[in-house]
């Protein structure tokens, strides 16, 4: 069973409470735009393409508290919305990518304020849509990259839950598995906040896909014994050069599946690839509340007055990627040259 991440509601967002899994499945009501803000910060909903997804309906959610006033109203709302929504995060390209479409589709002077809602709405699903079939594209091209019997390293969440349903770098394994390939991953913890232990390890379990959990330090010794024949992850920004932004401590794989020669693949749809960003170095890279890694839960296991360093994403340079695999197809070095022939506009 993968539940949608997310669900319209028609005049509200659902969004399953991320922050909450594994113990407790809890969906979340978002009537405002201010509301789905906060959601994204406080990550109940977390993994770039899912933002992308919520931050469209939270445009869409201040669009519809104004549809029964003039077109110039409406447009204040949505520009307000937009403007809140695409700050919430600052990593991950989707959230302004699917705010900018949002902010487009809202132009043309001589529609009605309701014509205008019911384009926005029409645009809101289209980006909905346009991710459930650009990771099921997306897998199919990386289920050709896995063996049968294959097994997979993987960090954080790309999966269904970091997506409206399927999944990114878990959209591979799920599609290799349809295909009828024997699959097993190892599921780095992914500190501080460990989506692998609490969403990857859940969303594998729940699909009977074999799962090991390893905590994050253990990858090396993992790989030195030859245990993984590929990393899989996601990516919250690919630089038109190929260097990739994904959540922290994942170029620290990238380095290790280099040295000990193991496949090392990003997967993302296009929307994630940021073309006005020339390398990686660019990327803003959020840096999250120092208390993410001095407790847990609530629970303080560091001495107060610590001084504490927490940027949730890390850039895995291109020369370490060995595929970016998308919907278009799988791109591989020179990476730079690659994307720009599966780009579409
Ligand atoms: O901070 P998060 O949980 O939003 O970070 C998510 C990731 O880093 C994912 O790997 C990335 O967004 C890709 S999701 C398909």
């Amino acid at each position: 069973m993968r539940l949608p991440t997310l669900k319209w509601a028609g005049d509200a967002l659902e969004l399953v409470d991320q922050t909450l899994l594994p113990s407790e499945l809890v969906i979340k009501r978002c009537d405002s735009a201010e509301e789905v803000r906060d959601a994204i910060h406080r990550l109940v909903v977390r993994g770039a393409p899912a933002i992308g997804v919520a931050a469209a309906y939270g445009v869409l959610l201040a669009a519809h508290s104004a549809k029964n006033s003039s077109p110039e109203e409406l447009r204040e709302h949505v520009a307000r919305a937009a403007e809140l929504l695409a700050a919430a995060r600052p990593t991950a390209v989707n959230l302004a990518w699917a705010v900018r479409r949002m902010e487009a589709a809202a132009q043309g002077q001589e529609a009605s304020a309701q014509e205008l809602y019911e384009r926005l709405e029409r645009e809101a699903k289209a980006i909905e849509e346009e991710d459930r079939e650009a990771n099921r594209r997306l897998g199919k091209f990386g289920a050709a990259l896995l063996e049968d019997g294959a097994t997979v390293l993987t960090h954080c969440n790309a999966g269904a839950l970091a997506t409206v349903d399927y999944g990114t770098a878990l959209g591979v394994v799920y599609a290799a598995v349809e295909e009828g390939k024997n699959v097993s991953v190892y599921v780095d913890e992914t500190r501080p906040l460990l989506q692998g232990a609490r969403l990857t390890a859940w969303e594998l379990t729940q699909a009977g896909i074999p799962a090991t959990l390893i905590c994050d330090d253990m990858a090396a010794s993992v790989m030195s014994q030859g245990k993984v024949d590929c990393v899989v992850v996601g990516a919250d920004r690919v630089a038109a050069n190929g260097d990739a932004a994904n959540k922290i401590g994942t170029l620290n794989l990238a380095i290790l599946a280099r040295h000990f020669l193991v496949p090392f693949y990003v997967a993302a749809p296009l929307s994630t690839v940021d073309f006005d960003m020339a390398s990686g170095a660019d990327i803003p890279i959020e840096e999250r509340n120092p208390e993410e890694v001095t407790s847990f839960a609530g629970a303080r296991f560091a001495p107060v007055g610590v001084d504490v360093y927490n940027p949730a994403f890390d850039v895995t340079p291109a020369y370490l990627i060995d595929a970016v695999i998308m919907e278009g197809g799988v791109a591989k070095p020179p990476l730079g040259a690659a994307l720009a022939a599966l780009r579409r506009d």
